[in-house]
């Protein structure tokens, strides 16, 4: 039985290929050092903004060198915390944590939500009908403010036209989002041991999240029953 939630990547993801029919991924957008894929089918074509060998294709998972509806599956596993300074942490070397240096980061959160949107409607373009985008996401407090980005990556991919069709948890024994090495003396939000694995799949959405008609028309309910009270049933 597949689960939605595990305590490493390699069930996580072993068990969404086996769910979706997956044997091997065609594309992994962000390979970096290509971790995921020590125990399972290395994907057919891997490609990453810097590239650590000739294997790997240079490019911007925002401007991929693919045919459009030419992949069946994609994974994608973007850089998730915020470096501040405007930089890519690459050029930054000041700090302390070990996920920023090995994986990057954005300088902001707006450049975040921007790499985000514009790879999402890239993958759409060169997904397949019918196939899956497969993609790693963690939350992020940053500037004291709480991002829950796998919302946001939700509704983006929804708006472009992907059916969210899972979600899966993966649990962690060590905080997964930290940066600078901060010592902060008070606790604002909660501490990160958990991330996401969205699985998008490019069909006409089976369910509508149009939130603007759902939720005024609970509200005309429950103003109703909050002005009359409950009404008994006859
Ligand atoms: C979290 S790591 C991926 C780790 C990988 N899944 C593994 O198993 O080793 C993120 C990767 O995304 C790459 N990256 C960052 N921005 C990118 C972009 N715009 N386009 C493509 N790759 C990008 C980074 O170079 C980094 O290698």
């Amino acid at each position: 039985m597949v689960k939605s939630v595990y305590t490493s990547n390699f069930d996580a993801i072993k068990n969404i290929m086996g769910l979706y029919g997956i044997e091997k991924f065609d594309l992994d957008c962000t390979y970096s050092k290509g971790n995921f894929w020590k125990d399972l089918p290395s994907p057919t074509y891997k490609s990453d903004i810097y590239p650590i060998n000739e294997t790997v294709i240079e490019a911007s998972s925002e401007n991929l060198p693919f045919e459009d509806n030419s992949m069946k599956s994609i994974m994608w596993d973007p850089p998730f915390v915020i470096v501040g300074s405007g930089k890519s942490y690459k050029n930054d070397k000041v700090g302390s944590s070990i996920i920023a240096k090995r994986f990057e980061g954005f300088g902001t959160y707006d450049d975040l939500t921007s790499n985000y949107y514009n790879t999402l409607k890239e993958l759409y373009r060169i997904t397949d009908k019918g196939g899956f985008v497969v993609m790693k996401c963690q939350d992020t407090v940053s500037g004291g403010k709480q991002y829950f980005s796998h919302v946001m990556v939700m509704n983006m991919a929804y708006q472009i036209g992907f059916y969210p069709r899972d979600l899966f948890i993966l649990t962690s024994n060590v905080r997964v989002n930290a940066f600078n090495g901060t010592k902060w003396t008070k606790q604002y939000h909660a501490r990160k041991y958990h991330s996401y694995f969205w699985v998008f799949e490019k069909v006409k959405p089976k369910v509508q999240y149009d939130l603007s008609k759902s939720i005024s028309q609970d509200l005309e309910v429950n103003q109703d029953t909050l002005i009359h009270g409950p009404q008994p049933s006859n």
